[in-house]
């Protein structure tokens, strides 16, 4: 198992010790649970430098009816795949550590987070920027990673860190999928086996608008026809969007870089996914 450490000080001497040595060091963070999607992060930390994971439940990015107590946690098993993956250091702070008496904070990203799944988890993405923020400045990491799996998160952690002046650079990663073109989450293990056959759905249709829109067509029929077929296949769509691969704001028309987003429920567990047009 890497060395896991859950004291600030003792996690900026020994990434002032890597630094000082010449290394640089990335940083994944992650709430745990973790599986091949989230490796797939390490793998590309470690061709960076030393590979530092944070594990850390942010109660503070989950809304009131979310699933922050039946979260999946099993640190021992984290540890065991962190080791089994090469990582350096695990960094598991407290919730008192994260959040202390007094804590009176909370970074706002604007514009970004109102659309898509900010319509739908108020609060959500400023927990998301806090954690990420300050996970930034405990560990001060060179690089630190994060999934295209969570593209608007990826783009409201980007344009936090270029609006504070953070000195790091943000990576996206590729989405891990399975075989049937399922994105890897910790969520899917909620789904029963009826449910399970049904996700792949999800994101053969989000390729089929993005292959619809790529001619630069007009998107709302596209749209329009993959919420009917996911309906039809018994998903409830919150949203299915073709958006500013940037900006995230909503397109009639492909011109540029562009994605497809969505999210839906499967019974009760809420799956979101996004392809490149
Ligand atoms: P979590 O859901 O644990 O995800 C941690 C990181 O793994 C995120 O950057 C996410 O996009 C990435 N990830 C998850 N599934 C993936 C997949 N199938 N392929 C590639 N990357 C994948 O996202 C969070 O935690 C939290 O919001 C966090 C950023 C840690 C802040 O609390």
């Amino acid at each position: 198992s890497p060395q896991r450490i859950s004291d600030i000080a003792e996690m900026r001497t020994q990434v002032a010790a890597w630094r000082a040595s010449g290394e640089r060091v990335a940083l994944v963070p992650t709430m745990g649970a973790l599986h091949e999607g989230h490796l797939a992060l390490v793998a590309e930390a470690r061709r960076i430098g030393r590979a530092v994971v944070s594990i850390f439940v942010n109660p503070t990015q989950f809304g009131p009816n979310e699933d922050f107590a039946r979260y999946p946690r099993d640190v021992e098993s984290d540890l065991r795949r962190l080791g089994a993956a090469g990582t350096d250091a695990a960094w598991t702070p407290e919730v008192a550590t994260m959040y202390p008496p007094g804590f009176a904070t909370r970074i706002e990203v604007s514009g970004l987070t109102e659309g898509l799944c900010g319509a739908f988890r108020p609060g959500h993405f400023s927990g998301v920027a806090t954690v990420v923020t300050k996970l930034l400045g405990q560990v001060r990491p060179d690089v630190a990673l994060f999934g295209e799996k969570d593209y608007q998160q990826l783009q409201v952690v980007r344009r936090a860190v270029e609006d504070l002046d953070l000195a790091v650079e943000i990576r996206g990663v590729p989405t891990l999928r399975e075989a049937d073109g399922l994105a890897r989450s910790s969520r899917n293990r909620y789904l029963e086996p009826a449910e399970r056959a049904l996700a792949p759905n999800l994101h053969a249709v989000l390729s089929a608008v993005a292959a619809a829109c790529r001619t630069g067509a007009a998107t709302a029929p596209a749209i329009a026809e993959g919420i009917a077929t996911l309906e039809e296949a018994g998903f409830q769509v919150q949203y299915l969007a073709v958006c500013d691969a940037a900006t995230l704001a909503p397109l009639e028309r492909v011109a540029g870089p562009a994605r497809v987003l969505a999210a839906a429920y499967l019974g009760r567990t809420r799956l979101i996914d996004n392809v490149a047009v």
